[in-house]
């Protein structure tokens, strides 16, 4: 008979914070033998031992507890299917409609990216091309590939000072519909950014409405904004990260239809079967619940008020150490509490990332010129004054930065604004074509066959279907990961042969 191994607790002593790790409570119980240096479990036990505070997702930031494994159960009698709910998970997506204020809402055990991706597929019916902003997460293309819409790309502001998008103004939505009037299933919009900059939803859905075109809002970001959510502002279908800043497990969203859509919420369901495994799991679900009863609570709105009014506070000593810059205090732009990207007089970003890492410190990204720190739910006081303390330690010791060294942005964001996506083919016809990998210098002229978006920011570099000019190229090679791409064989457009490739298989 095999020997069961022994379930260890690797309450660990080697780590300096150990006296932090206690207070998040942390008891990793993994298997001995999965936790052998070189693994998976080695390595999540590591970093739950060096991380003295979370600025990433997940928004629980690991302070909840539950049995992931007690409840990984099926859809047994009594527990409800999640492809046609009618039972405790219909109650489950009713209590979310109500918290939200939708008309029908959505569980996704596949997170904001799927319930982006069955939205598009849900606007096909509505036309041929849709308005995608270039900040569109990857989730949004894939969505272009299997509906076969058509993007017609516009650009929300452009931050110069910090290397990013931010809020889709009214006038720009206002010139790209006027543009782009024939054949139009809708348009998308990112409200938060990643950055946190939040959109006029209320001008932008009227724009929209005085079309009768529907608005898809990707509030991945945001579905701790309880009744300032797009959905109270007139967008026809949101789309929530659970994750994000709410206390649910990663991979968990939902998507929410709005009482007035124009898109049927039967058909978003069906859409979202196509994209989400037969056997959802009960632990992602159960942490929607428990993360919705939470919200629904007195005590969860309290400390969702608490978390606002820390990170209101910390932006502010933040600003008073005088050396930092926050994102959306002098943008003259909405911004959501739970995002705060910062920076510093040195425009040394990758030394301050460094420095709090050293510190046990985790931010969730560089973004644009900046760091960015992401609040939730399970954020305290005692992160808040770790954070500051190193700051403030930052503060004396970065007067000893040599300004020669090498510094490190998000260049992505950076390229994805410095060229125009042309669109010579839609994003599915480009897909399905013979296609094959050659070096990004030798690919000018050509038609991209996929969609490179790295993560994050997750914001489209290629797209498939886009013509491939010299400035692409050029920016494009900055990349050191971005050496080949993948292109069609010929150009359907085109009668002759003479295009690349000799080949009609995709390799
Ligand atoms: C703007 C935006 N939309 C959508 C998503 C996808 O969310 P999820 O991780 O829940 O799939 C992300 C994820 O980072 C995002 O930043």
């Amino acid at each position: 008979m095999t020997q069961l191994p022994t379930v260890i607790k690797l309450e660990t002593s080697f780590s300096s914070h150990s006296a932090k790790l206690s207070e998040r409570n942390i008891s990793a119980t993994i298997d001995e033998h999965l936790a052998q240096p070189g693994t998976l479990s080695s390595a999540l036990v590591r970093h739950r031992q060096i991380e003295r505070a979370s600025f990433h997702t997940p928004g629980h930031k690991n302070r909840q507890h539950f049995g992931a494994f007690e409840f990984d159960l099926t859809e047994l009698p009594g527990l409800d299917q999640l492809s046609h709910p009618e039972g405790i998970l219909k109650s489950l997506e009713s209590r979310a409609a109500h918290l939200w204020s939708s008309q029908e809402s959505i569980i996704s055990v596949n997170g904001a990216s799927a319930g982006l991706t069955a939205s598009m597929l849900s606007l096909a019916s509505f036309g041929q091309t849709v308005l995608v902003p270039r900040n569109a997460h990857r989730s949004v293309i894939q969505g272009l590939v299997l509906s076969g819409l058509k993007p017609y790309w516009y650009e929300p502001e452009w931050h110069e000072d910090w290397q990013l998008f931010g809020q889709v103004m009214p006038e720009t939505l206002s010139t790209a519909l006027a543009k782009n009037p024939v054949g139009l299933a809708g348009v998308v919009v990112v409200s938060p950014t990643y950055a946190g900059s939040i959109s006029d939803i209320k001008s932008l859905s009227k724009l929209c409405r005085e079309r009768e075109i529907p608005l898809i809002v990707d509030e991945a970001h945001g579905a701790h904004l309880i009744g300032s959510s797009a959905l109270n502002n007139g967008a026809d279908l949101v789309v929530h990260s659970l994750h994000k800043t709410l206390s649910a497990l990663t991979q968990t969203g939902i998507i929410h239809v709005s009482k007035n859509s124009m898109i049927d919420a039967n058909l978003v369901r069906a859409n979202l079967r196509l994209l989400q495994s037969t056997s959802p799991s009960y632990s992602l679900m159960l942490s929607i619940e428990q993360a919705v009863a939470e919200i629904e609570g007195v005590d969860g709105r309290k400390k969702l008020a608490q978390v606002v009014n820390l990170s209101k506070e910390c932006t502010h000593k933040i600003e008073s150490l005088n050396e930092f810059t926050v994102f959306g205090k002098h943008e003259n732009s909405d911004c959501d509490p739970l995002h705060i990207l910062l920076k510093h007089q040195s425009e040394n970003i990758d030394a301050l990332n460094t420095f709090l890492i050293e510190k046990g410190i985790y931010a969730e990204t560089i973004l644009g010129d900046g760091l960015l720190l992401l609040l939730g739910m399970g954020t305290t006081a005692e992160d808040i004054e770790t954070l500051l303390q190193a700051l403030a330690e930052f503060k004396s010791s970065a007067k000893n930065l040599s300004t020669n060294l090498p510094v490190s942005v998000d260049t992505i964001t950076r390229t994805a604004s410095q060229f125009a996506i042309e669109t010579a083919l839609p994003p599915r016809e480009a897909s399905l074509l013979p296609s094959h990998s050659i070096p990004l210098s030798e690919a000018e002229g050509l038609i991209a066959a996929e969609c490179i978006a790295p993560c994050p920011p997750g914001i489209a570099l290629c797209v498939p279907g886009q013509k491939i000019t010299p400035t692409a190229i050029q920016l494009l090679s900055e990349h050191s990961s971005l050496q080949y791409v993948r292109v069609l064989n010929r150009d359907p457009r085109q009668k002759s042969t003479n295009q690349v490739g000799d080949s009609n298989t995709n390799r």
